[in-house]
């Protein structure tokens, strides 16, 4: 029988979550999806919860996609910048996040750019975390949106399926939640990009590695394609944008050269012209719109499965 729980009080990580988990968070998602493409886009379920949205780090739609599910929920929400928070002053983060749980807090969504830090949180309060992307390593709600995106695109489930994900491989969370998710569903995995950006070590995960971004092109069913990740890298991993572009770019003209058509995906932002061309990105064969959308669905099951647990 399918399951109607999760196993955990927190998504940390994709790591930390089961296939049973994944499907479940799909099932209710689907169910949100449909809720919120009704003219009245709120339900009740979160009525009595309040929920923290603690961002560490950059965000827009990550941000703005959780508020949404949350108030589409009808949680109480609060929102806390460290750009303008105490954290400027000195304060830890348990002393930070302390504060704000004496204030009645039920759930947290946290970005932080050190690894770990919603895991040590998750050890020290009592509330549910959703790891929102702790530095390079997880990003679970993205990899999640992502996997449901591309089955919804395949209209079919993903075991068998290969997917390749391009570019800056080593300073990107979002690569290994979606290596983590999309080989608990059963899809065959591949990264490509120049070698700087690959990880040493990733053969260990179970992913086949390319350098050769038409053959991949050829290969895959999804194309997810990543952002080059500037301000992670504190030396040259590539001469030039220009050659990066040149040599592991996608653009329209070596899609048009494919023998298949291949669903391109990209988590935002979009560096446009440097790892996708405009026309790329903006042509019926991309799904990031999508994705965007899915994304909301994807927060409301998870807030609301991780609600019912309390
Ligand atoms: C990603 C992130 O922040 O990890 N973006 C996102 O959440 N939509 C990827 C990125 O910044 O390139």
């Amino acid at each position: 029988m399918a399951s109607t729980q999760l196993s955990t009080d927190h998504v940390l990580g994709i790591k930390y979550l089961n296939v049973d988990d994944i499907n479940l968070i799909f099932e209710t998602a689907e169910n949100f999806k449909e809720v919120i493409n009704r003219p009245i886009k709120k339900v009740p379920s979160l009525r009595d919860v309040t929920v923290a949205n603690l961002f560490f780090e950059n965000s827009t739609r990550t941000r703005i996609s959780f508020e949404l599910a949350e108030k589409r929920l009808s949680a109480d929400v609060v929102n806390f910048s460290a750009a303008s928070s105490s954290v400027k002053k000195g304060e830890t983060l348990l002393d930070t996040v302390n504060n704000i749980l004496s204030m009645k807090v039920d759930m947290v969504v946290m970005r932080h750019p050190a690894p770990g830090a919603p895991a040590f949180l998750a050890n020290h309060i009592d509330a549910n975390i959703i790891n929102a992307g702790d530095g390079t390593h997880e990003h679970p709600t993205q990899a999640l949106l992502d996997a449901f995106s591309m089955r919804e695109a395949l209209q079919s489930d993903l075991a068998g399926k290969k997917i390749c994900i391009f570019g800056d491989i080593l300073h990107s969370r979002v690569a290994l939640s979606n290596i983590y998710c999309l080989q608990k569903l059963g899809a065959k995995v591949r990264v490509c990009g120049p070698p700087t950006l690959i990880p040493k070590y990733i053969n260990q995960l179970g992913v086949e590695v390319s350098y050769d971004v038409r053959q991949s092109l050829e290969w895959c069913d999804v194309a997810n394609v990543l952002r080059i990740q500037l301000e992670r890298q504190d030396i040259k991993y590539f001469p030039s944008l220009r050659e990066y572009a040149q040599y592991f770019g996608i653009n329209k003209s070596l899609l048009n050269s494919l023998d298949s058509e291949v669903v391109i995906m990209h988590p935002g932002p979009i560096n446009r012209g440097v790892e996708i061309t405009s026309d790329v990105a903006d042509s019926d064969q991309s799904i990031i719109l999508q994705q965007v959308e899915n994304g909301v669905a994807i927060r409301m099951a998870i807030l609301f499965l991780l609600a019912a647990k309390r």
